[in-house]
């Protein structure tokens, strides 16, 4: 039997790779961009899940900007939080369960070891407020839920750091990049690879399956610095592309709008436990990751 799946959020870093990883499994994904749906509009958002008849929900939907956040409080938890409740809610009333994604940054960062799930929830911004009230509304409304807390997210199309770091390094000969702000990568194709790897075992597991919040990102902790070497090392090898001075900085030395947590690695031993889900290798991710820009042409590439 085909089980059908909504994905809201559709064009995003994850919602794209759902949608082409998606369309190779056995589900049939009916996919909804920010432009085909509003998620905090919830006549629009309850008569396409009437009109559907779908098995499961994921929401890939968010407003993601850290910074902006600061300066867009009430948009950002329009998106992060009224828009969640409203999913959660018409989940609830036509009884399917519900993926929803969310973010190292409900912590604080003041601890040396992974975050478990249980840790205490501290945001240092308003971005992981919104995203942390969107949780506990998902919480609250819908037993049948799963909350997946990723990090660091990078992919071929879309904003992130990958491609903030090539753009930049074509047009500049060095770069300083934040080095005491440690996290784990993860690409979006792994995000949605596990995310359809939870859907199915849902639908295998009916009454069976364990809800609540479980922690997914890539299986290596780095700084930022680390990252981009990481990323031009790569490139300049994939991609041939010259790789510009890189310098190690201190956050200090390079104040963002919103405070980020120094370390916000995931621990995701509870995800193997319970779905024997495991963090995907960071190296073969991120080189798969470059190739994929040499072939979309998604980068300004200016040979060496
Ligand atoms: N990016 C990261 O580094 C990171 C880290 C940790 C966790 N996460 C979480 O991972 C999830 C996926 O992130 P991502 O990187 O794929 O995000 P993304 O690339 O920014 O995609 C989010 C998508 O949501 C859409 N959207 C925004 N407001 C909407 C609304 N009201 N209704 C429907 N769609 C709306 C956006 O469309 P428009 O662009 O057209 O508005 C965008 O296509 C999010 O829950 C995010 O919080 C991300």
């Amino acid at each position: 039997m085909t089980r059908k799946i909504i994905v809201f959020g559709s064009r995003g870093q994850v919602g794209q790779k759902l949608m082409s990883f998606g369309s190779e499994q056995n589900f049939l994904i009916i996919g909804f961009s920010h432009r085909d749906l509003d998620i905090t509009k919830e006549t629009d958002v309850t008569a396409v899940m009437k009109d559907y008849d779908c098995d499961l929900i994921i929401n890939a939907a968010a407003y993601t900007n850290v910074d902006g956040a600061e300066v867009e409080k009430e948009k950002a938890f329009r998106i992060n939080s009224d828009g969640p409740a409203i999913l959660a809610q018409a989940c609830c009333e036509v009884d399917i369960p519900l993926i929803h994604i969310s973010t190292d940054y409900v912590f604080d960062g003041t601890k040396d070891c992974g975050f478990i799930e249980d840790d205490a929830n501290a945001p240092l911004g308003v971005y992981g407020d919104s995203k942390l009230a969107g949780e506990k509304a998902v919480r609250e409304l819908l037993e049948k839920h799963i909350i997946l807390r990723t990090s660091w997210v990078y992919s071929s199309s879309g904003n992130n750091f990958v491609k903030t770091m090539l753009n930049l390094g074509q047009k500049r000969e060095e770069l300083k990049i934040i080095n005491d702000q440690i996290g784990c990568p993860t690409a979006a194709y792994d995000i949605a690879k596990t995310l359809l790897e939870l859907g199915d075992k849902i639908f295998l597991q009916g009454p069976k399956v364990e809800w609540g919040t479980f922690h997914y990102c890539g299986d290596t902790e780095l700084s930022w610095y680390e990252f981009a070497c990481e990323v031009f090392r790569l490139a300049e090898d994939r991609l041939g592309i010259k790789t510009p001075r890189l310098y190690p900085v201190s956050t200090n030395e390079y104040p963002t709008t919103a405070r980020r947590p120094s370390y916000s690695v995931l621990d995701c031993s509870r995800i193997g436990r319970v779905f024997d889900v495991y963090p995907a290798p960071f190296l073969s991710s991120l080189s798969q990751v470059i190739g994929e820009l040499k072939t979309l042409n998604n980068i300004e590439i200016q040979k060496s």
